[in-house]
């Protein structure tokens, strides 16, 4: 059982103090490893880990090729600015492939969380002698993963998966003790600048959440461009988050007098403290006409663009 920190228990100052000595005693005289992806929860945890071990921590950005637009670099620099060094791995073609044809949600999933883990990190893990993986897991990824909702792909003691048996390493995880909010205090606390710690969540399987049906290298540039719109277009909303999806379906429409038998974009804009329930953020008319103008004039092959308007629950917030 984790007992939770709320955001406004959490002493930042004690916390701290507490989670740099559990990583050093976990770590001992040995090295870890530590996975960046530019989110609030692995960038606060890249602070703390760096507090706590200095050089002793190697991080890396695993450019899966299912980041957002120019993700991978924008990371690596601000980080050096923060005098953390980040090694991109470039493991595109390893995820591309493990994807390959799957449809259902949960698969796909699997298939993210085994190449991040089993695959990528496990090399990783055997080529620096690193003992163990640091890691920013939350209480809200634990929960919906044990009710069965949706495997969060950074879930394993609590589905009863030791990651040294099954992957070879071990996993700390600080931050399971907190939900966003309490992440977000932690990491200004550490010195992350606003734009780092007030950062949009955004999904460990990243664009893959947000192809629906079998995930293609067009379907993922195409989510990717929408994305790249939508988060222009909704920047001034201060939603919680915001995303486009890839519907499977193609939708018959028309352009410039001709049939155009195309596909379509959802977008989904929500409101919410700490991802458990959220609603849609009810946006102005025109900021939808905007959008939806953005959208079909810079994502080729897009005749239609829906607006999300039910909660979580009965929804996700993400599509898969
Ligand atoms: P859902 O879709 O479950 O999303 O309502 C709740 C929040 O969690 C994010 N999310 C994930 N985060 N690994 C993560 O680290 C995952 O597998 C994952 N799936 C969803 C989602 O973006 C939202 O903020």
């Amino acid at each position: 059982m984790i007992t939770e920190i709320t955001a406004q228990e959490l002493s930042t100052e004690r916390f701290i103090a507490d989670k740099i000595s559990e990583i050093q005693d976990a770590v001992g005289d040995g090295t870890a490893i530590n996975a960046l992806s530019g989110g609030v929860d692995s960038s606060t945890v890249t602070m703390l880990g760096h507090r706590a071990l200095g050089k002793h921590l190697k991080t890396v950005f695993i450019e899966n090729g299912l980041m957002r637009e120019g993700e991978p670099e924008q990371v690596a620099d601000l980080f050096e600015q923060l005098g953390v060094t980040v090694d991109i791995i470039d493991a595109r073609e390893e995820f591309l492939a493990a994807l390959e044809g799957i449809v259902d949600p949960e698969e796909k999933r699997e298939a993210i969380t085994q190449t991040f883990y089993r695959q990528v990190f496990g090399r990783i893990v055997r080529e620096s002698g690193a003992s163990c993986l640091l890691q920013g897991t939350i209480l809200t990824d634990i929960d919906e993963t044990i009710a069965g909702i949706k495997r969060q792909h950074n879930v394993f003691e609590q589905l009863g998966i030791d990651p040294q048996e099954a992957f070879g390493y071990r996993i700390v995880e600080p931050l399971i003790e907190l939900r966003k909010d309490g992440v977000r205090k932690l990491g200004e606390a550490l010195g992350l600048p606003a734009e780092q710690f007030e950062r949009m969540p955004f999904p460990g399987p990243a664009l893959a959440a947000r192809v629906i049906g079998a995930i293609t290298l067009e379907g993922i540039e195409t989510v990717r461009k929408a994305t790249t719109v939508v988060a222009r277009m909704l920047a001034d909303t201060g939603a919680f988050q915001y995303m486009a999806i890839l519907h499977e379906d193609r939708v018959t429409g028309m352009r410039d007098g001709e049939r155009d038998f195309g596909q379509q974009i959802e977008v989904r804009c929500w409101d919410s403290v700490d991802a458990r329930v959220a609603t849609p953020t009810r946006l102005p008319p025109e900021q939808l006409d905007d959008l939806a103008r953005e959208i079909i004039r810079e994502v080729p092959g897009i005749v239609s663009v829906t607006y999300n308007i039910a909660t979580k629950p009965p929804s996700t917030m993400e599509a898969i």
